[in-house]
């Protein structure tokens, strides 16, 4: 949420600010901001909207040249999303500018201290409030640095700032907590982002910073101090993809590229994860086997479609280990008193690593004393950090606001770790597990036979275009695909969508139906005889009232032809793994639908990736 930028070094600091603010629009697009330091002053623009006005705003009236500047890409919190609200925000005297990521708790407080002293405060956000402050520290004599120091041992809440003084273009500062922000190593060049995709195309060497801590960039070094003053160091890391993997390829939106690129990412998030011997191994998995053998509950928290993912590795999970698991959306956890102690292993999932609900609900698990182990895509970000093992996925950058490669690859880490738990308490034989293990390994041959038939869906999305209202019915791993339909849909073609448990549709949902209303089916395997026996009386009975189905079956089922209007395909796969293919057209579907509506779908309304405020 909000996208941030700084640059110092020999290029021309708009076109690196940009072209990072370019890359992080995922993050927020109600407004974006720049501010350079040129010939001893601050020159800045900002446009409410997305970066493509602010684009046009500085190729009318271009700023000067300059080799040191800061970003912002918006998602508004405090604030209308106009020109006023957006970022950089100054202070008073125009000294200093300021990017801000966050929630600043305690700003009503000093904001009223600010205008006691008669200070005046053009917006409403929270961002100025700490803008000026950080003036008032320059203008008393403090440098850049120390400014930002007295500052944030000022602030409450959740913040990453960056921030540049007219004044000194050999700096720029910045300071996080609970607020991402990483550091790019350059020659003679040094950046700022709230994740790597900023300045990928400079450098792939990064460093990651620690909680509550302040960082200087100049041209030539890196400086990382605690909020205390004290010395720190960051850990530095290589990121292991390019700029291709941050760029859309010739698709024309990243979520389209991204559910292409499912079966690789699936392939690469079971890479290495087998000894010689046929053996689970999970390399990042820091707790023991007696730690793991002395779990007797399992606590799943995550947030939308993660949380979606945790509902399948609930049934994976109990279904070969044997151990009760519990799935909590993440905002609700800490708040209703949970029953965690040493025992309760609590599995955070995120894509992004990043989600403040997702983090906060880790933090009161841990005073608890549980284990928190977290499944994440995104190398270095504070919710693994904070966790006592981690599972990472191999999706490589997922930019499209709505999840697709995450969420399979979220499914794979859930797998493999149900896997391993079932082999360290000994609850399944090996061969069994290698068997699954082999199973898995075939999903991204059969995920690319999902994807062969994209025409079809997509010709099936634009048949509903006029449509206002859609359902999802599943039982058992197909029913939290069935909510990942619905959630797909709703955010990316605005229209009202639901999934529900097939079972129970009876119990009230079916009131719903009529005349023609769309329903996704997703029918369990063949295998699963009285599963899939009660998912066709769901079908008939939502058909006999006029639903259209469209039902997902796997291939040779033909007992479902009568009562589907329309079928999609999946290959025979066991039914704890089909999620991995059956989620897949859901997402083609959406993809295509909202493309026919002419909704940006990369960049929703209202949403924006990577959720770092509660
Ligand atoms: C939906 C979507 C969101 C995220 C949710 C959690 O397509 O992307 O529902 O799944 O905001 O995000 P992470 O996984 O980054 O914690």
């Amino acid at each position: 949420m909000c996208g941030i930028v700084g640059y110092v070094g020999h290029k021309r600091a708009q076109d690196v600010v940009v072209e990072g603010l370019r890359r992080l629009e995922y993050r927020g697009y109600d407004s974006a901001g720049i501010a350079l330091v040129a010939d001893g002053a601050l020159a800045a623009d900002k446009r409410a909207g997305k970066l493509a006005n602010l684009e046009k705003a500085i190729a009318d009236t271009p700023l000067p040249d300059s080799t040191t500047g800061i970003g912002h890409t918006r998602w508004a919190t405090h604030g209308a999303p106009n020109d006023v609200n957006a970022h950089p925000h100054a202070g008073e005297s125009r000294r200093v500018a300021l990017v801000h990521n966050g929630i600043i708790e305690n700003f009503a407080e000093l904001r009223a201290e600010l205008e006691a002293a008669d200070h005046h405060l053009l917006s409403e956000t929270d961002t100025e409030v700490a803008a000026q402050l950080l003036e008032l520290e320059v203008l008393a004599g403090a440098d850049l640095t120390e400014a930002m120091l007295r500052v944030v041992r000022r602030l409450e809440g959740a913040f990453t700032l960056v921030a540049v003084d007219a004044l000194d273009p050999s700096r720029v500062v910045a300071a996080r907590r609970n607020s991402p922000l990483v550091v790019g190593i350059g020659e003679g060049e040094n950046f700022l982002g709230s994740d790597v995709a900023a300045f990928i195309e400079h450098t792939r060497e990064a460093l990651e910073l620690g909680q509550d801590q302040v960082v200087t960039i100049t041209r030539s070094g890196v400086t990382v101090t605690n909020f205390d003053g004290t010395p720190a160091e960051g850990q530095r890391y290589h990121v292991t993809w390019d700029l291709s993997a941050a760029e859309k390829d010739g698709h024309d939106w990243f979520m389209r590229k991204e559910i292409f690129e499912q079966p690789r990412a699936v392939a690469d998030s079971l890479l290495g994860r087998r000894t010689p011997e046929g053996h689970l191994q999970l390399d990042e998995m820091r707790l023991s086997d007696q730690e793991l053998r002395d779990v007797d509950k399992v606590i799943i928290i995550a947030c939308g479609t993660s949380f979606y993912a945790g509902m399948v590795a609930k049934y994976a999970i109990e279904h070969w280990c044997r151990v009760p698991v519990e799935v909590e959306l993440a905002s609700e956890f800490r708040y209703r008193d949970p029953i965690l102690d040493y025992s309760t292993l609590v599995v955070a999932i995120s894509q992004s690593g990043e989600t403040a609900d997702t983090l906060q609900a880790i933090r009161h698990a841990r005073t608890q004393r549980s284990k928190v182990l977290a499944i994440c895509n995104t190398n270095g970000s504070t919710i693994p950090r904070e966790s006592d093992a981690v599972i990472y996925t191999h999706a490589g950058p997922e930019i499209g606001v709505a999840s697709t490669k995450g969420f399979l690859t979220q499914l794979v880490a859930c797998y493999l770790l149900a896997l391993y738990l079932a082999q360290v308490k000994g609850t399944r034989y090996g061969d069994e597990i290698g068997q699954v293990v082999e199973q898995l390994e075939a999903m991204p041959s059969h995920i690319e036979r999902v994807l062969a038939d994209q025409e079809a869906i997509y010709a099936l999305a634009r048949e509903h275009v006029g449509t206002r209202s859609v359902l999802f019915l599943g039982r058992h791993a197909g029913y939290p695909v069935a909510l990942e339909g619905a959630l797909k849909l709703k955010e990316l073609a605005y229209i009202h969508a639901e999934g529900f448990a097939a079972g129970e549709l009876k119990h009230g949902p079916i009131a719903l139906i009529e005349e023609g209303l769309p329903v996704f089916c997703v029918v369990p395997p063949a295998g699963r005889d009285q599963l899939r026996d009660k998912m066709v009386s769901g079908i008939q009975e939502v058909r006999a009232r006029g639903a259209r189905t469209i039902c997902l079956v796997e291939d040779g089922d033909d007992a479902i032809t009568p009562y589907a209007d329309v079928v999609i395909r999946l290959p025979q796969v066991p039914v704890l793994l089909q999620p991995l293919v059956a989620a897949v057209p859901l997402q083609l579907f959406a993809c295509e639908l909202a493309t026919a509506l002419g909704h940006d779908v990369d960049q929703p309304r209202n949403l924006a990736k990577s959720v770092t405020v509660e």
